[in-house]
């Protein structure tokens, strides 16, 4: 099945991440949609002005779910909150997701299980339990936010682009066993976007790339396109066309001269 589908108003979506960056501009995008939001983050304030935020933009409903995904059962509280108060989502936006830029060995292993509970078990977990209502509606869409970096290891970043890269190989083999049953699953693949994210990960000072401001996106304009990649049923979404360039590039080019090519870029 490979028509477009449609959105209908008053459907509800749970976006983790929602709190800040691409994850509250996807939540905007939805709102002006008419789409109910349930949001999920751990910044109680930032989540509040979230809802505002979509509430005045036209979503009917907007509901803050505050919650560490990187505990042990956060996931499965998360969705447990959310049909709670507010019944089965038709829509799943996996955007939570973090980084630390340093080699992995001067990376603390409790960061370390961080980003694999955030940028791998959450996704997993949350699909495996929403899935299901979404299969016997037949209806329902699940947009990943992967990134560029899943596309080939990165040093300094190899534990994030290690699950960013689980991230891509997974929405396509899911995509492939969901359609039949309605559901479509879309993986967003934005390269360097204006977001606390680089900050937050240490990148700031370390990637020669972010110094070229035409490699930069704005939230806004990421989230626009993951929304029209889930609108055109398209597998992988990415943002602008030096990163989709580059996507094909790297299929192309000898992966040891991709390597260190991006060594480069990496500061390695
Ligand atoms: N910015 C980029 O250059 C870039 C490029 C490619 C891909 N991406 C991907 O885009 C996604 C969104 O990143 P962003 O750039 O928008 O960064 P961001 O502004 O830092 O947003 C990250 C979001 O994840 C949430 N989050 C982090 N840890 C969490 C945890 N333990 N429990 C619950 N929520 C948690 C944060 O919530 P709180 O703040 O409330 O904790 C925040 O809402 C990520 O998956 C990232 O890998 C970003």
């Amino acid at each position: 099945m490979t028509s477009r589908p449609t959105f209908h108003p008053g459907e509800l979506w749970l976006v983790t991440g929602a709190s800040s960056g691409i994850g509250l501009e996807l939540a905007k995008a939805l709102a002006r949609m008419g789409q109910s939001l349930a949001l999920s983050g751990r910044n109680e304030k930032a989540l509040l002005a979230a809802r505002g935020a979509c509430m005045e933009l036209g979503a009917p409903e907007a509901r803050i779910f505050p919650q560490d995904l990187a505990a042990p059962r956060g996931a499965r509280e998360l969705a447990r909150s959310v049909r709670e108060a507010m019944g089965d989502p038709v829509g799943l936006i996996n955007d939570a997701g973090i980084s630390t830029a340093l080699p992995v060995i001067r990376i603390p292993i409790s960061r370390i299980r961080e980003q694999l509970a955030v940028n791998v078990r959450t996704p997993l977990v949350l699909t495996h339990l929403l899935a299901p209502s979404m299969r016997k509606k037949r209806r329902g869409f699940i947009l990943n936010v992967a990134s560029v970096a899943g596309f080939q290891a990165l040093p300094r970043q190899a534990v994030y682009a290690a699950t960013k890269g689980f991230s891509v190989h997974w929405t396509s083999a899911l995509r492939r066993e969901l359609l039949p049953y309605g559901i479509h699953v879309t993986a967003l693949c934005p390269g360097l976007t204006r977001t606390p994210f680089f900050e937050r990960s240490g990148l700031d000072a370390d990637n020669r790339l972010a110094g070229f401001r035409w490699a930069w996106h704005m939230p806004q304009d990421v989230a626009r396109a993951g929304i029209e990649g889930v609108r055109r049923n398209r597998m992988q979404v990415c943002t602008g066309l030096f990163y989709t360039v580059s996507r094909t590039l790297t299929r192309l080019l000898p992966r040891s001269f991709v390597r260190r090519l991006v060594a480069w870029g990496c500061h390695d």
